[in-house]
């Protein structure tokens, strides 16, 4: 794998050399960029040594634009992984910003991109890196990390880099090396968001789901090289690059867009928040107020899940249980009543669940389980889709086992 690593100015800079190594033994060929203020806490001269590659650091630099320029670095990487990453790092990104060597070559590249930031606690929380932090996810950049723990600064908090092996771990993992993802060359059909159930010209039922789990899976699919159809409900979200997404507003009309992608899928995962029930007549006009009370009546929505799960011949299929009390028994309970190979028990509240970015969950299939600590939603999807895989393999009897790595949060 052509790894170009970019290193930016913080104390966790001196872990580099060890990050190099751990990159190497795997097999990576790493070229890396640092920036200026990078060079302020390691040498050229050790990283050099290590990685057997003259350090670039300047667009400017003549000799060495002429041996590989910018743009062909950019073509070179199979991924550019930006360890330590500082909160400027990532606004540069956000913003499009090419002033350096490193930024230009994020801008420049098609290969995936992931950061390990790495600051203090009170900047990683500022809402601005927040902020940051959410577009890149959204825009498909890997964040890996930061960890939780004691900071060089004297403090306590997250925004410690996590460790050179487990961001080496987590690089290999992305299945950026053609033909080595996990789903490779598989089909992966994906329902993310609400459904609007019309009730007159202006009103509809919905519910608060933001898409952004779904999402997070679809990206997920796709760094593991899966070609992924995503069927979406109403969202506020960017297509996640590669992907083919169709929009949809009903739960009648989610039904018919996965029927028509599902037929040769190997996989079904159901993340939307589909409505039960919609209202039986939809007026023609907007209904007018006159009494103290209304009804509506509302009949049964076509269940997707339960649907694509009777095929004869249907592709591997995952449900979510969203459940706001009982959560690992009603799951289990539609596991067994909708027969799915596996079911993502999620707890669902005001504060958890429904359009948050973090998000904590429990995987059920008929002889295991696995239990997921609360993470950001790409985290968790991240090992929700390698565990998706390894079951999906281990049910269609083949030899592959993915290997199942949890990147955490949490040191
Ligand atoms: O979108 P976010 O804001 O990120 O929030 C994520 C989420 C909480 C919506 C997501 O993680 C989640 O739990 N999705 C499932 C929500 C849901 O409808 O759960 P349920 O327990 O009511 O339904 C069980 C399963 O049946 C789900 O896979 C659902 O997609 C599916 N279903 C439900 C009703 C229906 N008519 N058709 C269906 O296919």
């Amino acid at each position: 794998m052509n790894i170009v690593l970019g290193i930016t100015g913080g104390i966790a800079a001196y872990k580099a050399p060890d990050l190099v190594r751990r990159l190497r033994e795997r097999g990576g060929d790493v070229q890396i960029v640092m920036t200026t203020s990078a060079e302020e806490f390691v040498t050229g001269t050790a990283l050099q040594a290590v990685s057997g590659r003259p350090i670039r650091s300047n667009l400017w630099d003549k000799e060495a634009e002429a041996a590989m320029s910018h743009i062909e670095l950019a073509r070179w990487a199979d991924v550019v992984l930006i360890a330590p990453a500082t909160a400027e790092v990532m606004a540069r990104i956000v913003s499009g910003g090419a002033p350096d060597l490193l930024t230009t070559i994020c801008l420049a590249t098609e290969a995936p991109i992931a950061v390990a930031p790495a600051m203090n606690h009170v900047m990683w929380n500022n809402p601005a890196t927040q902020a940051n932090r959410r577009v890149l996810e959204e825009r498909g950049v890997h964040i890996l990390g930061p960890g939780v723990g004691s900071q060089a600064c004297g403090e306590t908090g997250a925004g410690r880099m996590i460790e050179p092996d487990a961001i080496a771990t987590a690089v290999f993992d992305l299945g950026t090396s053609k033909g080595e993802g996990l789903l490779a060359g598989k089909k992966v059909v994906i329902t993310a968001g609400p459904t609007r159930e019309p009730i007159d010209p202006v009103r509809y039922i919905s519910n608060r789901s933001s898409g952004k789990m779904g999402y997070a899976m679809a990206r997920a699919a796709i760094a593991q090289e899966a070609d992924v159809v995503l069927i979406s409900g109403p969202v506020n979200l960017p297509e996640p690059a590669g992907v083919e997404v169709h929009s949809v507003l009903s739960a009648q009309d989610m039904y018919e867009a996965t029927h028509d992608a599902i037929e040769d899928a190997d996989i079904f995962i159901s993340a939307a928040a589909v409505a039960d029930y919609r209202p039986a007549d939809v007026k023609a006009q907007k209904i007018k107020k006159n009494d103290e009370s209304m009804s509506i009546e509302l009949v049964r929505c076509p269940d997707i899940l339960a649907s694509v799960a009777a095929l004869d011949t249907g592709p591997f299929t995952v449900g979510f249980a969203a459940e706001t009390e009982k959560v690992d028994d009603y799951a289990r309970s539609k596991l067994e009543k909708k027969k799915l190979d596996m079911i993502i028990a999620n707890r669902v509240g005001d504060d958890c669940g429904f359009d948050t970015d973090d998000n904590s969950v429990n995987v059920f299939w008929t002889d295991g389980e696995r239990r997921f600590p609360t993470a950001r939603k790409s985290e968790l999807a991240r090992n929700l889709i390698e565990l998706v895989a390894q079951r999906f393999y281990a049910a269609r009897g083949t030899d592959t086992q993915p290997r199942l790595t949890v990147v955490s949060n949490i040191e």
